[in-house]
């Protein structure tokens, strides 16, 4: 089997954290069960690009109990976790990522994942499916799973441009992951990995959030939660009238970037903070992105604008400028909480991979159906996502009797 991680050694420390993530990730371990039973993916290839992390492990863990044989790499160089790298080596699975590897290695280890010659793409970004785009031809490639807005948004463009050559489920669009992941994934690891990085106090700090979609909206809710100050910066009318009719102030960045303490930029948009903001912003001003790519903050712009700069602390880089004010730019600009702390705890992260792994089995089971194009989850696969993660949480639900249900379906009943 091949492989290229940095040190299998550190495979038991990465089994022993593997374990605890599974233990709050009921709804996963159940599919892994009827997955082991009913063996889906026997002689399925599955190539997926995700950030390496405990929660990752056991979805891969549940696709490979199902008979599938597994290829992984990075969708960012600073979220891979070396000992889970390890651990899922040692499990047979040919993991080709290593924490802070540059882009030559990046690359290298998409192509080392897509040489399995895969029937199923499971991305996290949509570097895969890009990659497998740019060859004249998919191999053995039947369909992709795409996990977040970003990826979503380079499929979607791909197939605008009637150029996608194969169906592609969009499981970051349906409600049981981004109601969920993006939304209280999102808002806990951008603050635990602004926390980690830099040890502030966030009570009374002047707390700036760009973009106001499934991720801004939980970064503002846990922010203001702490005690922070929140202004939102949006580019959507109606995302702005909910930021306001939230109670946060809504400002452009140009005027935002006068009054900020800390920063997080939640868009999926290139250059939402620049060069024009840097000269604006208050001497210790601290920046953080929580998109998918490092595209958000003009970080080349920055370095060319510091007369110096200092690696204050593991995940904290500071920028003097010639004004005299220094500004701290977090985890080099890529996703704070996966790199500066775990990602989204495995509790929420059930949900997603739960989407992930009944799609898959959907995509193996139903392919033929599908053209090209970006399909949702199907809309039992979240139905039951969310029934069983309420089991697991011991919360019951009412239910419709006959007179509602059919009430529900009355155009007759009105007022009486
Ligand atoms: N950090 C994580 O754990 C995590 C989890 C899920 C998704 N993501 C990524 O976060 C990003 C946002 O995802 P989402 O699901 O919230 O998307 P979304 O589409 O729901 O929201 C994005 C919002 O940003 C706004 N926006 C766009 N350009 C802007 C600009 N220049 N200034 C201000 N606002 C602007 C849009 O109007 C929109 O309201 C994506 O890149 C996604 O892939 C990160």
């Amino acid at each position: 089997m091949s492989y290229d991680i940095r040190d299998l050694g550190l495979a038991e420390q990465g089994r022993q954290r593997i374990a605890w993530a599974a233990r709050h990730m009921p709804v996963l371990r159940q599919i892994g069960d009827e997955f082991a039973a009913e063996q889906p993916f026997r002689g399925q290839r599955i190539a997926a690009s995700l950030h390496i992390t405990t929660e990752t492990a056991v979805l891969l863990s549940t696709l490979q109990a199902g008979g599938a044989q597994v290829a992984l790499c990075a969708s960012n160089p600073l979220s891979t976790r070396d000992d889970v790298c390890a651990a899922l080596v040692e499990n047979g699975i040919s993991v080709y990522a290593f924490y802070d590897e540059d882009l030559a290695a990046y690359r290298r280890h998409i192509e080392a994942t897509l040489a399995i010659d895969p029937h199923i793409v499971m991305d996290d970004g949509a570097d895969l499916i890009v990659a497998l785009h740019n060859r004249a031809e998919n191999g053995a490639v039947v369909a992709g799973i795409e996990e977040t807005t970003t990826g979503v948004v380079r499929a979607r463009a791909l197939a605008e441009e009637r150029r996608l050559r194969f169906p592609v489920i969009a499981v970051n669009d349906t409600p049981t992951k981004r109601f969920f992941d993006n939304r209280y994934g999102t808002g806990q690891n951008t603050i635990d990995g602004i926390l980690r990085a830099t040890n502030v106090f966030l009570p009374g700090a002047v707390f700036v959030v760009a973009g106001y979609g499934w991720c801004g909206r939980g970064i503002a809710m846990r922010a203001h939660g702490m005690g922070a100050r929140v202004i939102v910066c949006e580019v959507n009318a109606t995302r702005a009238l909910e930021a306001t009719m939230d109670g946060f102030q809504v400002l452009p960045m140009a005027e935002a970037a006068l009054l900020g303490d800390i920063f997080v930029t939640a868009t999926g948009m290139a250059g939402v903070i620049g060069r024009e903001h840097f000269a604006l912003m208050k001497d210790g001003a601290i920046l953080a992105n929580s998109g998918h790519f490092d595209v958000e903050i003009d970080v080349a712009s920055l370095r060319d604008l510091a007369t110096s700069t200092a690696q204050v602390r593991s995940h904290m880089t500071e920028y003097h400028l010639a004004n005299g004010h220094a500004l701290y730019l977090l985890a080099q600009g890529r996703l704070v909480g996966q790199a500066a702390a775990e990602a989204s705890p495995a509790a929420v992260m059930d949900l997603s991979f739960a989407d992930q792994a009944l799609s898959t089995r959907y995509l193996v089971q139903q392919h033929q159906r599908l053209v090209p194009d970006v399909y949702d989850v199907p809309s039992d696969i979240d139905e039951r996502v969310a029934q069983l993660k309420l089991r697991a949480l011991g919360v019951k639900l009412d239910t419709l009797n006959e007179a509602q249900l059919a009430y529900q379906h009355s155009w007759q009943l009105g007022t009486a």
